[in-house]
């Protein structure tokens, strides 16, 4: 049977998409950088659909690559090879109630963080994760990457606030651990696999999702630094005096202006630096004492406080608006990376000089540095290089193995950097997660040049051992 009428049968027709103007809007992703076309956009309604659609591809033998919001920034949501069938999540959006004995509300796929957000704290909770994206990202978007944001320092990443997961392998079974079990040590914790799989090994229909206390004192401050060990010398300060602290992030000078341009206003700072930390204490009762201690214990005689929402809402957009400012400017090479913290300032010094080694023929070429600095967890943003023009991304991801890093903290490997996993990770981890892989899924119909490069890909042109630095 050809694909498309299957997809009429279990969706109905309006739910496949063939329109090449609708098509063209799940094609490309977030930045610009990376894209191509689709046979169809399929939107199912609900597991059972989501499991004849992966039967229907897989018989067709024609590729799936799911996608919630598209706010992925590494190439994973959207076609690469051209000719899949993009899956959309996005109608999958039930909120059940909050369960307040448990702290967990079972959400659908397709459920935004934003709306998520909103339900919990309309039951006196938080779902404990937040960023930028809010508006648009979804529910398995999050899971899949096990997305991490500016609250990851006070409750970890997506996977923490998994308490329940239901999930389509790539046949067509569905998993199901939805029952809010503290305890479940029943075989494999298949669900643990599928949190960061990036829809490589199943796609994620709902999810049991663990709420945190809601707080709803909240107290913010924009603290400018000198240097790299002066934000971590911050970081422990506010560590050690401020139990409450949620988030700790921080971005570099020529990223503010950029900022500064783009919302089309002044600095609110009297004094400019070379850095800031952007902090968030959050609690039950004010927080401001906590607050202004860790900032006296750090010697801090100079930062902007905000206590109320508007002007904590200011200083987040300064933080929070790299990202739309990036990309106003150009499409950017995206690398989110972690080093470890004794590594920060070494990371942040040679960034710009390795990138600019590595494209000195790319007139105007920008790096901007930002973060989650709690993490270590730092966004290298390039600007001035050609999408396909991978030197100044290879520079970066090289700097961070020599500094013991990670490729990827939180927005996950996707296309982006496939080729570079088995640098990271070693040939013998990258050859378990083949195999289990091909457990999974032996078509290779889930998002396949996703995470696992193609066998055939060529490795990162680069000189190098093909192991992990070891960390001393
Ligand atoms: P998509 O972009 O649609 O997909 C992302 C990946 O997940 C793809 O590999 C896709 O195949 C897979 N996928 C999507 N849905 C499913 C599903 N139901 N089942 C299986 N696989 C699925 N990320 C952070 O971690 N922290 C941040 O602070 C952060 N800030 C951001 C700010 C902005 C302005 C933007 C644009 C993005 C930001 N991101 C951040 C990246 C992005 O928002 C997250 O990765 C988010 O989790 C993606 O969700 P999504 O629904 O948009 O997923
Ligand atoms: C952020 O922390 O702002 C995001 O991860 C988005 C980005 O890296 O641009
Ligand atoms: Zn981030």
């Amino acid at each position: 049977m050809d694909l498309i009428p299957a997809l009429h049968a279990i969706v109905g027709e309006a739910n496949v998409l063939v329109d090449r103007d609708v098509v063209a809007t799940y094609e490309r992703d977030w930045t610009g950088r990376f894209g191509a076309p689709a046979t169809c956009v399929v939107r199912p309604a609900d597991v059972d659909e989501v499991a004849a659609v992966l039967r229907a591809c897989a018989a067709a033998g024609v590729p799936v690559v799911p996608q919630g919001g598209n706010t992925g920034l590494v190439g994973g949501g959207v076609p690469r090879a051209g000719g899949e069938v993009v899956l959309s999540l996005t109608r999958l959006d039930a909120i059940g109630d909050v369960d307040p004995a448990l702290g967990v509300v079972e959400v659908g796929a397709g459920v935004t963080l934003g709306a998520l957000q909103a339900a919990a704290r309309a039951a006196g909770f938080e779902a404990g994760i937040d960023f930028g994206a809010r508006d648009s990202c979804t529910v398995g978007g999050m899971v899949a990457c096990d997305a991490g944001g500016a609250r990851a320092l006070r409750h970890g990443t997506a996977r923490a606030r998994v308490a329940g997961l239901e999930a389509v392998l790539a046949d067509g079974t569905v998993v199901r651990r939805m029952a809010g079990l503290a305890k479940d040590n029943a075989g494999f914790a298949l669900g643990q696999l599928l949190i960061g799989s990036e829809g490589t090994l199943g796609v994620v229909t709902r999810v049991l999702w663990r709420l945190v206390p809601r707080c709803d004192a909240r107290v913010t401050a924009l603290v400018p630094v000198a240097s790299a060990a002066d934000a971590a010398a911050l970081l422990a300060a506010l560590r050690a005096h401020a139990p409450s602290l949620e988030s700790c992030e921080f971005f570099l000078d020529d990223g503010l202006s950029l900022v500064l341009d783009a919302q089309r206003r002044p600095s609110p700072l009297a004094q400019r630096a070379p850095a800031y930390v952007l902090a968030e204490c959050a609690a039950r009762t004010d927080p401001t004492e906590e607050l202004a201690a860790a900032l006296e214990a750090a010697g801090v005689e100079d930062a902007l406080i905000a206590d109320d929402s508007a002007g904590r809402e200011g200083l987040w957009a300064l933080r929070e608006g790299h990202t739309e400012a990036i990309n106003a400017a150009g499409v950017p090479h995206k690398m989110d990376v972690g080093v470890p913290l004794a590594q920060l300032g070494r990371f942040l010094e040679r960034a710009p000089g390795a990138v600019a080694a590595a494209v000195p023929d790319v007139a105007d070429v920008r790096t901007f540095l930002f973060g989650h600095l709690g993490d270590g967890n730092v966004h290298v943003n390039v600007l001035g290089p050609a999408p396909d023009d991978h030197r100044a991304d290879d520079a970066v991801l090289e700097l961070v193995l020599a500094c013991g890093g990670t490729i990827s903290a939180e927005h996950g490997v996707g296309v982006a950097k496939a080729g570079w996993l088995e640098r990271a990770r070693g040939a013998g981890e990258v050859a378990a997660m083949r195999a289990v892989k091909a457990a999974l899924d032996p078509a290779g119909i889930l998002n396949p040049g996703a995470v696992l490069p193609a066998p055939s890909a060529p490795a990162p042109a680069t000189p190098g051992q093909p192991t992990r630095p070891a960390r001393e």
